[in-house]
């Protein structure tokens, strides 16, 4: 029989009990044995939870019971996770989290930790909630050298985005929303100024280019900036303002990794992707582009990734699975600065000075612009070199066009 220890009842914990128990029958037929919860760790009472007889506070029991194999962390954080992650790595028990925050800033370390205790540190649901793009990624296109990834990394925004475009509601309304319907981290400034999405690229860059890149290497602008005006501005140009996590392999084996909001053409696939749905575009060279889509946040697409690691685990408790990166580097890490690409830019002044600052200019519209309002396109150039063009201009928003 293999046991297993959730930490922290929360949204995807709570999730992950769910399916164990409702796909219990089905998920010890794949596994070939018996997968059964032992326990539930939680500083709160659930007096009126199924689980009740499974409730305990006190790490330690789980961490001294030798019958548990597997722990699934779900509490969140990069503290009291990684003390309980460190701890349980070091009692040899495997860990699944869907924690993007810890395996951002200390994966490289937990997992060499895993390797030498004989045990596996496996989070295929903190990027993408319940997309399998992890395993995909270092499994199925393992063949290939991968130049980019690109993704709609964040539910929450996504959905904010959405429905400021489809509804014309205000940021603050999209995001009331947003918290209403539970896609929101608990502070939605981890969403809203896009620090999740940039734990999620520092992972997919991980395990892309096989070095940790750690989230203060990677310059991020979250949605905060996005106005219905930019939203209007885009769509009368055939695009989609998106929250965009980027990663791509430099040369010399360099990485730059970045997540800003961009516009994006109305025909790339990226464009379509709406509400709370995530999309992770790859390239490499024998496979080309693929796209990996689905459900990025929620109770249960989250637990349907958590619970597949435990299976993963489950079927074979000290398989190596030598899933580690490199410990990573500063000078590993290329500015953004270097990339360059098209810009939408919003301005106070007069489309003549837009052309006269940044020569040949794609002018946009949208109704009830005010009379100094001007917003363009312009042609391909550096961030250095657009900002050195627009030098004491008043510029209310400006977005990277995909
Ligand atoms: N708050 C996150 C999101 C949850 O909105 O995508 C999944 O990581």
């Amino acid at each position: 029989m293999v046991h297993v220890a959730i930490l922290g009842f929360g949204t995807v914990g709570s999730g992950v009990a769910e399916v164990l128990t409702t796909n219990g029958r089905l998920i010890d037929q794949r596994v070939n044995n018996l997968v059964r919860l032992k326990y539930i760790l939680d500083v709160r009472d659930f007096p009126d939870s199924p689980y009740q007889d499974l409730f305990v506070k006190d790490f330690s029991v789980i961490e001294n019971d030798p019958e548990v194999d597997i722990v699934v962390e779900t509490i969140g954080g990069a503290r009291i996770a990684l003390d309980f992650t460190t701890r349980a790595l070091k009692a040899g028990k495997s860990v699944v989290t869907s924690n993007k925050e810890l395996v951002a800033t200390h994966g490289y370390e937990l997992l060499q930790l895993a390797k030498a205790n004989g045990c596996s540190y496996l989070f295929e649901a903190s990027v993408g909630g319940g997309i399998p793009i992890l395993r995909p990624l270092t499994s199925c296109l393992a063949a290939n050298e991968l130049s980019q990834v690109t993704g709609i990394l964040n539910g929450t925004t996504n959905y904010i985005l959405t429905r400021m475009i489809r509804a014309g509601l205000t940021f603050e309304e999209a995001l009331r929303e947003a918290q209403a319907n539970g896609y929101a981290e608990k502070d939605p400034t981890a969403d809203v100024d896009g620090h999740d999405a940039c734990r999620k690229i520092c992972i997919l860059a991980a395990l892309a280019f096989g070095e940790h890149v750690y989230p203060d290497q990677v310059p991020t602008e979250g949605i905060r900036r996005v106005t219905l005006g930019d939203v209007a501005y885009a769509d009368s140009c055939g695009y989609k303002i998106k929250l965009l996590g980027r990663c791509l392999r430099m040369p010399e084996n360099k990485v730059c990794a970045f997540v800003a909001p961009h516009l994006v053409p109305g025909d790339d696939p990226l464009a379509g992707v709406e509400d709370v749905f995530n999309a992770i575009a790859v390239t490499g060279n024998a496979i080309g582009d693929v796209m990996f889509y689905g459900r990025g946040a929620g109770k249960l697409p989250t637990a349907s990734a958590v619970v597949a690691d435990v299976i993963d685990i489950a079927k074979d408790l000290k398989k190596d699975r030598r899933n580690g990166w490199g410990p990573g580097s500063p000078d590993m890490m290329v500015s953004p600065d270097v990339l360059p690409s098209r810009w939408y830019v919003r301005a106070n002044m007069t489309v003549e000075q837009a052309r006269e600052a940044c020569g040949e200019i794609q002018p946009l519209a949208r109704g009830g612009a005010p009379e100094e309002e001007t917003a363009f396109l312009t042609g391909e150039m550096t961030a250095p070199a657009l900002q050195e063009k627009l030098a004491g201009v008043d510029v209310s928003s400006c977005f990277r066009v995909l």
